[in-house]
């Protein structure tokens, strides 16, 4: 049986996150410069976006852009924010006529003017779009997003507004960037790395983790597939013994 034919479409993850990783070494492999790996990363991002909202997924998360890559070189970084506008410009109709939202998370105000003005203007403009929600993860960094967390909580105790008591996991999650995003059920990384480098710390606590080996550009539709059918043949336990969930 094919992959696809593998994929149950009644128990698809509601949420999928990637760590697109390998851009680098596969320009390197090629004897090319990083600039073509990630203009090749941008092709991957663009077929399994419409194959997430093909497939059902419900929302897809990609870290584009970390708070620590911001030490890159400074034309590497150059390059991926012009690389992130132009995606935008030219994405903007295939979102639409995929009925895709576009959301974005982490440090906008770091974003050169440019880039930060194209992306709020892609999200105004698929706003009301609800077959998916794809959420891109720019100047992002997990530890950032829960140290700004605390201190929006933390004042909020002190003007009391909220009590110490009363802080629990929904208080948390109301003051992520990810407040309107469920939690995450798998985490793919890509170019067979095994570490989680920053990204949704807390929104990971139960997800599912999937590594490939495969760099990020040449990850097409059956290496996703091959995620959500791993995916799928795991019994998901949230704690609970098995015999409680069946
Ligand atoms: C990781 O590869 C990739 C990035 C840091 C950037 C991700 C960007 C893209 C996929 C391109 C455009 C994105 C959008 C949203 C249009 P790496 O450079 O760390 O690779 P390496 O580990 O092999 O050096």
């Amino acid at each position: 049986m094919s992959l696809i034919e593998q994929i149950n479409s009644e128990k698809l993850p509601k949420h999928i996150a990637i760590i697109m990783d390998g851009n680098g070494r596969w320009a390197k492999q090629k004897g090319m410069l990083r600039a073509f790996g990630h203009e090749n990363g941008a092709k991957s991002v663009r077929t399994t976006v419409e194959t997430c909202a093909r497939l059902g997924v419900g929302h897809l998360t990609l870290y584009a852009f970390s708070t620590e890559n911001w030490n890159r070189p400074k034309l590497e970084v150059e390059m991926l924010m012009k690389l992130l506008i132009n995606s935008l410009k030219n994405e903007v109709k295939t979102l639409s006529k995929n009925n895709i939202r576009l959301n974005a998370i982490g440090n906008l105000d770091r974003l050169p003017k440019s880039a930060k003005k194209e992306l709020l203007e892609v999200i105004e403009a698929t706003k009301n779009n609800d077959r998916m929600v794809l959420t891109l993860a720019l100047s992002y960094g997990s530890q950032e997003e829960i140290i700004s967390a605390v201190k929006a909580i933390a004042v909020k105790v002190k003007n009391n507004i909220i009590s110490t008591d009363a802080i629990d996991e929904s208080i948390i999650n109301q003051h992520l960037y990810t407040q309107n995003l469920p939690n995450v059920d798998l985490l793919i990384r890509t170019s067979g790395e095994q570490r989680i480098s920053n990204f949704l710390l807390w929104q990971i606590a139960y997800a599912e983790l999937y590594f490939t080996p495969v760099l990020w550009p040449d990850f097409n539709d059956e290496d996703l597939y091959a995620a959500i059918v791993s995916y799928q043949n795991r019994e998901r336990r949230f704690g609970k013994t098995s015999d409680q969930i069946k």
